[in-house]
């Protein structure tokens, strides 16, 4: 996929799938904007896009408030040309806690950052990309929108499944504008933020997976890629499964 000269801000890129997505979107030529509440995970990813040959920009952010968002999208345009072509909106935090257990507090954080967090980077992008007459956004969500999600909190359930709905809402309201919106629900990946199961759900997944393994942030990387690409032009308001067919029945 063909990025050069276009500039994508990749959310919760310090580490993990944003990460990934952040080095692939840099390898086809677009400059980065690294956006994360942790700064020094975001330099890092970085430094390794620089490594690469790629440019990129280390944003602290916390997409949960909206000056910090503005804040982080004025940094993008005063640095890298007044674009934005892409924005990937990645940044999440997951819990599992029992629906009776789970405090008012966390609710709100975690529909906060899930949730808010993708309204308040589309709302900070949105006129830019209507000024540039095109754009592309692409939402992570999780397969726990399609299963209940056996490993996560009612609160992240929640939270992923308004992404879902956005990103069907964002898709009717923005295609006019040559605003190309679509999302990703992953399925369950090693990375930090599931670091702490138990080795015997990784393995019941593994079992369970046609393909026989679980999704790598490469593999997603590639898919946000794909959307976030012209090869994409007519592919609008959809979120792609990438998990290997553990959904198969
Ligand atoms: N890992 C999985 O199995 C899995 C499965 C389905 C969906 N997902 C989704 O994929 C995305 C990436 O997951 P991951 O496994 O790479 O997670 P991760 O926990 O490894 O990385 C998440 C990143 O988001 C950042 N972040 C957290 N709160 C933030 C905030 N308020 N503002 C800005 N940045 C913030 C973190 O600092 C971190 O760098 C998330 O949306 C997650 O919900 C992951």
């Amino acid at each position: 996929m063909e990025f050069t000269g276009q500039t994508a801000i990749v959310t919760g890129a310090a580490r993990g799938f944003g990460r990934a997505i952040a080095r692939r979107l840099a390898r086809g030529g677009a400059r980065i904007v690294v956006a994360d509440i942790n700064l020094p995970g975001a330099e890092k990813t970085v430094a390794l896009i620089r490594k690469d040959g790629g440019e990129a920009l280390a944003a602290q952010a916390d997409v949960a408030s909206a000056a910090s968002v503005e804040a982080m999208v004025k940094a993008a345009l005063g640095t890298f040309d007044g674009r934005v072509d892409i924005l990937v909106n990645n940044a999440a935090i997951w819990t599992l806690v029992p629906t009776e257990e789970l405090s008012e507090t966390d609710w709100d954080r975690m529909v906060d950052v899930n949730m808010k967090g993708v309204f308040l980077c589309c709302k900070a992008v949105i006129p830019i990309m209507k000024r540039q007459k095109r754009g592309h956004i692409v939402n992570i969500a999780s397969i726990a929108t399609r299963t209940g999600g056996t490993f996560a909190g009612l609160h992240y359930v929640a939270s992923k499944g308004g992404v879902l709905a956005m990103t069907k809402k964002l898709g009717k309201e923005l295609g006019q504008y040559g605003i190309v919106v679509n999302g990703v629900n992953p399925g369950t990946s090693q990375t930090e933020m599931t670091a702490t199961w138990d080795p015997t759900i990784i393995e019941g997944i593994i079992r369970n997976t046609p393909l026989g393994r679980t999704v790598t942030p490469e593999d997603i990387a590639d898919t946000v890629a794909f959307l976030a690409s012209d090869a994409a032009r007519f592919v609008h308001g959809e979120t792609v499964e990438v998990n290997g067919g553990i959904l198969c029945d």
